[in-house]
């Protein structure tokens, strides 16, 4: 229980951080501080979210996999808002025009349908039926990673170390995936 919330209040903490650095620092470029702080922490959730099986003999988080899951489409849900709402002010052309125009929007948003699909289907009753889908996640953090690499101006030391600790966790999970298969052919 004392776990659960823990998990809650640190997963929220990044809303209110930005909401202070928003409404109390006031930064220069509010849109283009949604878009940094949502998408960076929506992604390293859900890139955690996968890893969470890796790590279940030394810290088992199982549990508490949906939650997580749930607070990184949470984020995900801000950027899009923050696309629809603050950056093309409803303007339902300029959504469409940024869409097809840019191919980082286009595949922005074939991960956030992705992630919408896994966070509608992820009750439990839901959740039976759909599990299969579920490996979807692994397509929309591929998409996510590409569009997160195109949406960057200039490539800095950062997006080195971002990518480093992607591949490291693809490896892993590459890894988990074949041993798991070899597991169900050989019994
Ligand atoms: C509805 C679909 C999406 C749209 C329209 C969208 C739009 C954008 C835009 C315009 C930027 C550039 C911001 C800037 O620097 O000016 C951006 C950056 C980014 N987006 Fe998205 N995005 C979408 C989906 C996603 C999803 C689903 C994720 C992750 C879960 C994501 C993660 C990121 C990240 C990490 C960045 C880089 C932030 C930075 O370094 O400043 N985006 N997005």
């Amino acid at each position: 229980m004392m776990k659960r919330l823990a998990i809650h209040i640190t997963l929220f903490l990044p809303l209110i951080f930005l909401l202070v650095q928003l409404f109390i620092i006031e930064v220069n470029d509010p849109v283009k501080y949604i878009y940094t702080i949502s998408g960076i922490v929506s992604t390293v959730i859900l890139f955690f979210s996968i890893t969470i099986s890796l790590i279940k003999k030394r810290v088992n988080l199982l549990k508490y996999r949906r939650a997580i899951g749930l607070w990184g489409f949470f984020y995900a849900l801000v950027h899009m808002i923050n696309f629809v709402v603050f950056d093309a002010q409803f303007d339902i052309y300029f959504i469409l025009e940024e869409t097809f125009d840019k191919p980082f929007i286009y595949l922005g948003m074939i991960a956030f349908f992705i992630l919408l699909f896994m966070a509608a289907t992820s009750t439990r009753k839901l959740f039976r039926k759909y599990s299969k889908y579920h490996a979807s996640v692994y397509l929309a953090l591929l998409l996510i990673t590409i569009h997160f690499v195109m949406a960057q101006k200039t490539i800095d030391i950062d997006m080195f170390c971002y990518i480093a600790v992607i591949l490291v966790i693809g490896y892993y999970k590459l890894l988990q995936i074949i041993v798991k298969n070899s597991k169900v052919y050989t019994s």
